[in-house]
């Protein structure tokens, strides 16, 4: 399997691209195919699953429909999904290991459709999952929320960001520094990065066509995290338990659009 360079070019662009009425629609289908993986993906999840079938049936999905897993190969990153359980906070590699019974799981979904990026994961409690735990999926969703809310032309990458930090630390959460959100599109990572953490009316300001994900990783403990020895796995430091929730997302002339809303709500943790 490999990307193809016409379909994904390598070049992030220097400024922030601003794109047209076609491209919306473009985005528009990548970012539901995304969302209806991790639909397919939820009646999976449970305990004694091993983390490589859930990959092995995105990657079936994403061929199936047309589409090409954008995170296989990417920098030598050797798996379709991302799956970072309990203290992991982002870039976990599916394997061999199975789901257990309390865990909280993040599945990342990359794909590409006619060259479009959609790019999104959401948390999911496997069995029955501690209370303490089950806040950390709340408060981060809600973080997410409050970060898409900011959006629109005039405003500043520091509202999404003030709005994110301003929340998660009210309800003693962490958020993480390391990683933030990034334009895409024909590109996978583009300008401008969208950090979760800021002050209000600073950054660079939004204008209508402008795409990007919102991706906030939120701590049950501080922000710190490491990498581990296979170049990827990113962990909490403190191992305290981390939680993500990501959307690629438009700026439209009074607000922004979600491209990756899941058709049947369960981008939503209440669905579940
Ligand atoms: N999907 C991740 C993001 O949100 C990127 C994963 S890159 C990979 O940007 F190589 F780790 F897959
Ligand atoms: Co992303
Ligand atoms: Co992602």
């Amino acid at each position: 399997m490999y990307t193809d360079a016409e379909l994904a070019p390598d070049g992030r662009s220097d400024t922030i691209r601003i794109h047209t009425k076609e491209d919306f629609e473009g985005m528009r289908a990548a970012g539901k195919l995304a969302a209806e993986c991790l639909d397919m993906l939820v009646p999976l999840i449970e305990p004694g699953v091993e983390t490589d079938r859930l990959d092995r049936l995105a990657r079936e999905f994403m061929l199936d429909n047309g589409s090409l897993p954008a995170c296989l190969f990417y920098r030598g990153y050797p798996k379709t999904l991302c799956i970072s359980s309990n203290h992991v906070v982002c870039h976990g590699i599916p394997s061999e290991k199975l789901l257990k019974n309390g865990d909280i799981i993040n599945i990342d979904v990359t794909l590409i459709l006619d060259g479009w990026h959609g790019d999104t994961s959401r948390m999911f409690a496997v069995g029955d999952v501690k209370r303490n735990a089950r806040r950390l999926i709340d408060v981060t969703f809600e973080a997410i929320n409050r970060g898409i809310a900011e959006v629109k032309p005039g405003a500043t990458l520091g509202d999404i960001g003030a709005a994110i930090q301003e929340y998660a630390e009210a309800e003693r959460c962490g958020v993480v520094r390391d990683f933030c959100g990034h334009g895409l599109g024909r590109v996978f990572h583009d300008n401008p990065n969208v950090l979760h953490y800021g002050q209000r009316g600073l950054g660079t300001v939004l204008k209508e066509g402008m795409f990007f994900t919102i991706e906030p990783m939120l701590n049950l403990g501080k922000p710190a995290v490491k990498i581990l020895n296979d170049g990827w796995t990113a962990v909490t430091r403190d191992k305290s338990l981390s939680a993500q929730f990501e959307h690629s997302i438009g700026v439209t002339a009074d607000g922004a659009e979600v491209f990756t809303t899941s058709p049947t709500g369960l981008h939503n943790p209440a669905a579940l």
